[in-house]
């Protein structure tokens, strides 16, 4: 190399301001070269062919998961490796998950990964646990909710998520489905709707 290229180098490396606007020009494109793809990629935000809409008590069991912190101690993001699928099923896909917002995937497991627990265990046993886990699993770390069996929902808010959810995100919910939500949901207590929610969750690929 010439005296001259190894000059130009050093300029770079002896201006700290230079180097950091290249470093972050560098960055940039490769995240343009990286991201830009996804985007229009069919695969990444087309919704898989089983998947469905959260009915609308599903949809307030998914926001009490969330009020509850379930998500701290449970990721819904099973990899693409041996030991997670013969442990968990089919690893999940991009097309699951276009409806979620926000997304709950994570990667912190204190507990068990939930991304296809639904169908694996009854509703009963659901309620069993999540009054209080170690009457079903003695030595778990898993705090009790014993209050979701008492609260009772309204739905007054219900029919306003699934119209968000449909003008904002594209989910494809039904005027009819709007219309009856409220009606399926009040009465019924927070422990039903976070157990229709665990209920369905991997129903897509099943
Ligand atoms: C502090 C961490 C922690 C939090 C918070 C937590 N869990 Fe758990 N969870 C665990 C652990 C540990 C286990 C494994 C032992 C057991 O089954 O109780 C578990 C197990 C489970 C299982 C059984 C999964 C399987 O495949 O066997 C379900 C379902 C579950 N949790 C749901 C919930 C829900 C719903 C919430 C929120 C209301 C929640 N968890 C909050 C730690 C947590």
């Amino acid at each position: 190399m010439s005296h001259n290229s190894k000059n130009r180098h050093e300029i770079v490396e002896r201006n700290v301001g230079l180097l950091a606007i290249l470093i972050v020009f560098a960055i940039s494109l490769g995240a343009l070269v990286e991201i830009t793809p996804l985007i229009f990629q069919q695969q990444t935000n087309e919704p898989v062919d089983n998947l469905r809409p959260y009915t609308a008590l599903e949809m307030e069991g998914r926001d009490i998961y969330i009020r509850e912190g379930c998500h701290v101690c449970h990721s819904q993001m099973i990899r693409p490796f041996r030991s997670e699928t013969e442990r968990y099923g089919h690893y999940s896909v991009a097309g699951e998950g276009v409806w979620e917002h926000p997304f709950l995937w994570g990667s912190k497991r204190t507990g068990p990964d939930l991304a296809r627990v639904g169908g694996r265990y009854s509703d009963e046993w659901h309620r069993i646990h999540l009054i209080n886990p170690r009457e079903l699993v003695p030595e778990s770390n898993m705090p009790a909710y014993p209050w979701l069996a008492v609260n009772i929902l309204d739905g007054a808010y219900t029919p306003k998520k699934l119209t968000l959810f449909r003008d904002r995100f594209g989910v494809p919910y039904t005027d009819e489905q709007i219309a009856n939500a409220q009606q399926e949901v009040q009465g019924k207590t927070e422990m039903e709707a976070i157990i229709a929610y665990l209920q369905s969750l991997g129903h897509a690929m099943k």
